[in-house]
């Protein structure tokens, strides 16, 4: 197995380091635009391995995609991150130019790989990488789900004071403002979360999730990138161990929660073709509603790339 991150900047070189952590693969390539970033954070992590007792490689490249060729998973993590007051849409332009050439560069290569893409604004960088790479959208898919709903667990964790492992819950949506992490489907150990917590400490708990990301810029003065690491390698492991996990992912629906032609978070079961299902759930007319409100926010910024790629034509 051979997976390549490409965007060696902190979500990126994250990743591959979990990755090489959890032995998911043979080789991990990390690949950089800027001249030796890649070979410098591979070879620092690589000499973790006779410490952390793993023995994935790990190698840097410098935008060479030949080092690339015969990739099983690709993450593209590629593109600027926000800064303070920017929102994941303002990086929309320069951030498409970024993933259309990674993205045709790694089909070059590696025509038979599945993509997850990692750049924001991210549901609009996922349709701009499916476009690009022609594939089954079965085969190109976003991380934002797991990463949200890992906040919105962590949050309940401290709130509740338990294990964030006892934690499972469901979000869906765009990655931005409008997402919807679900109380509904949220369980402490099988126990409904609305048994253990007061509404309104939920509710704030909600509100803070949709707006995590923006906390971490405004502490930061940049993007997260341990959390979104982790939760791309989660995605990577998923996959190349054929796990059939259920995880919120940014998928192509084509009919499903009545939407079509539009990459949004809904739970879906990953495995070694990538998204082998798209599941449905039973969501009631207030979440339904708030499902479409993200989805409209989502189309806007689709409809703004779409715009511009045919005045580029
Ligand atoms: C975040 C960025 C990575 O949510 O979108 O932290």
């Amino acid at each position: 197995m051979k997976v390549t991150v490409v965007g060696a900047g902190n979500v990126g070189s994250t990743c591959a380091n979990v990755i090489a952590h959890k032995e998911l693969c043979n080789e991990v390539i990390l690949l950089d635009i800027k001249e030796g970033i890649a070979e410098g954070k591979s070879l620092d992590m690589w000499q973790t391995s006779p410490i952390n007792l793993y023995d994935t490689r790990i190698k840097g490249s410098t935008n060479d995609y030949a080092a690339t060729a015969g990739s099983d998973v690709v993450v593209i993590t590629s593109g600027l991150p926000r800064k303070p007051g920017m929102s994941r849409d303002d990086l929309i332009a320069t951030n498409a130019g970024i993933v259309r050439s990674v993205t045709e560069n790694i089909m070059k290569y590696s025509p038979n790989t599945i993509i997850v893409v990692v750049s924001n604004p991210l549901d609009v960088m996922t349709y701009c990488a499916y476009q690009t790479a022609g594939i089954d959208s079965k085969r190109v898919f976003g991380m934002a789900g797991i990463l949200d709903t890992a906040r919105y667990r962590a949050f309940l964790a401290d709130a509740l004071n338990t294990s964030p492992k006892d934690i499972q819950a469901v979000l869906m949506g765009g990655h931005g403002d409008t997402m919807v992490p679900l109380p509904r489907y949220t369980t402490v150990a099988g126990i409904p979360v609305t048994e253990l917590i007061a509404a309104d400490k939920l509710n704030a708990i909600v509100e803070r999730t949709k707006t995590g990301g923006g906390e971490l810029v405004n502490l930061m003065g940049t993007s997260a990138w341990y959390a979104p690491g982790a939760a791309a390698a989660q995605m990577v492991e998923a996959i190349v161990r054929d796990q059939k996990r259920i995880f919120p992912c940014c998928a192509w629906l084509q009919g499903e929660y009545g939407m079509k032609d539009i990459y949004l978070g809904v739970p879906v079961k990953l495995g070694k073709n990538g998204i082998e299902e798209i599941i449905e759930l039973q969501l009631n007319a207030d979440e339904k509603e708030l499902l479409t409100n993200s989805a409209g926010a989502v189309k806007e910024v689709m409809n703004v790339l779409d715009g511009m790629q045919a005045t580029a034509k």
